[in-house]
């Protein structure tokens, strides 16, 4: 075998988002999110844990970037806390977490890694909750509002902007089964949401634009009926989780009825964008998992060809697909640290090396990709699974912070030193 070698000037990095690694939740004037309050309602959460202090990524952040740069990784990923912005969730910014976020871009570029910037990834203040949250259209323009001032602050020094991370798992686990923040069981209320993150997208456009590469982010699988019978069943589960929001963006359609899309809504949503980011971690099954299959500790099962398909599908699809960054893939594994230090874990080097090899063979079929961003740096906050799910490329101790860097860090951090998957 010969290594498999990636185009020059493709992107490699990792990603994170603000709830799950930042800590300091009552620190520089950061006012509550919604997760903040999730997380203390009983049995919400895993091991009743909170973000409250997660990897301290707020003040260890020097460390992390260092260690970045060490493995060679070339860009970061990370995402601004809203609630540090707007700790109301709307009018005059907060200093202090503006000059926080100011101080890691520098840090960043200082070492010669990209920030590409989420602006939501979850984290709603609360006080835009108690007035409605997602489904109340209003926070739509909130969001633009807030997705301006960060553009204020930082558009001289950052050129990749996502607005939304995968809003679907926002409405759908947030406002459909309640399984994330704000807690919510109701499918009226989860497709208002929707909507209204996909306008708070489409509003957030004309305040970006001018600021170098704008796009969004969804969490996209292949689905997958399990029998010829399940097919009916697989194609609405895919309409649910996947056409709710590409068909909007890409296609300016919508299935929602009522008044809830108003004139004008779906051209705003669908207004060019200069990349689409893709968060794959498996094909969706339905009804089940083929029980051969092998999973990770989600329970997931692992499916590089999924990633494959799923790119070549979008291909197919959308005629005016845009450039295409994996901004998310990885796996948790139940990792233990050696008796010498040493973490290894060859199922997740498996894994990444699986999904490079299939990303490749995608991109060697016509694919325009541009970037691949390995979830995750750090083992962090894993939404409702709390701590107990390790997604890191870095292992983190949770009794004093100590980062060990797992075999995997060292085996994709000579990936992204080479631009190549050693065979
Ligand atoms: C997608 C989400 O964006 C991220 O926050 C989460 O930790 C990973 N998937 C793994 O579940």
């Amino acid at each position: 075998m010969t290594a498999v070698r990636f185009p020059a000037g493709f992107v490699w990095g990792t990603a994170t988002a603000a709830y799950q690694v930042e800590g300091a939740v009552g620190e520089d004037g950061r006012g509550p999110s919604i997760w903040d309050t999730f997380c203390r309602v009983p049995g919400a959460v895993a091991g009743g844990d909170t973000g409250d202090v997660a990897c301290d990524h707020y003040h260890r952040w020097p460390e992390d970037v260092a260690l970045m740069a060490s493995l060679g990784l070339g860009a970061y990923r990370f995402s601004i806390a809203w609630p540090r912005i707007q700790p109301d969730g709307a009018g005059p910014p907060n200093q202090k977490g503006l000059d926080h976020y100011r101080r890691l871009v520098d840090g960043l570029l200082e070492r010669g890694i990209v920030p590409h910037v989420t602006l939501y990834h979850w984290d709603l203040p609360q006080a835009l909750q108690d007035r409605g949250g997602w489904p109340a259209r209003d926070t739509a323009y909130r969001f633009a509002d807030y997705a301006a001032v960060v553009r204020d602050a930082l558009g001289d020094v950052v050129d990749h902007w996502a607005t939304l991370n995968e809003p679907k798992v926002a409405s759908h686990a947030g406002y459909g089964d309640g399984s994330h923040a704000p807690g919510i069981r109701d499918r009226g209320l989860r497709d208002r949401a929707a909507h209204h993150l996909l306008l708070a997208h489409g509003l957030a456009l004309p305040a970006l634009s001018g600021s170098g590469q704008v796009g969004i982010t969804l969490d996209l699988s292949p689905v997958r009926p399990l029998t010829p019978a399940d097919t009916a069943a697989a194609e609405e589960h895919d309409y649910d989780n996947h056409g709710m929001f590409l068909e909007p963006l890409l296609r300016g359609r919508s299935r929602l009825g009522g008044d809830l899309v108003r004139a004008g809504d779906l051209d705003l949503i669908s207004a060019p964008i200069d990349f689409l980011g893709v968060n794959y971690y498996r094909p969706l099954y339905v009804p089940r998992v083929p029980p051969e299959l092998t999973v990770t500790a989600m329970g997931w099962p692992v499916v590089p060809s999924g990633l494959r398909d799923l790119l070549l599908g979008l291909r197919d699809s959308y005629p005016n697909l845009p450039p295409i960054h994996i901004t998310e893939n990885g796996a948790a594994y139940d990792d233990e640290v050696g008796p010498d230090g040493w973490v290894d874990d060859p199922p997740r080097v498996a894994y990444l090396r699986g999904h490079l090899l299939a990303l490749h063979e995608a991109m060697e079929a016509g694919v325009d990709v541009r970037g691949y961003f390995v979830w995750t740096l750090l083992d962090n906050f894993e939404w409702a699974e709390g701590y107990s799910k390790r997604f890191g490329i870095v292992h983190v101790d949770r009794a004093d912070q100590t980062r060990r860097p797992k075999a995997s860090a060292h085996w994709y951090g000579r990936v992204a030193r080479t631009g190549e998957v050693p065979p």
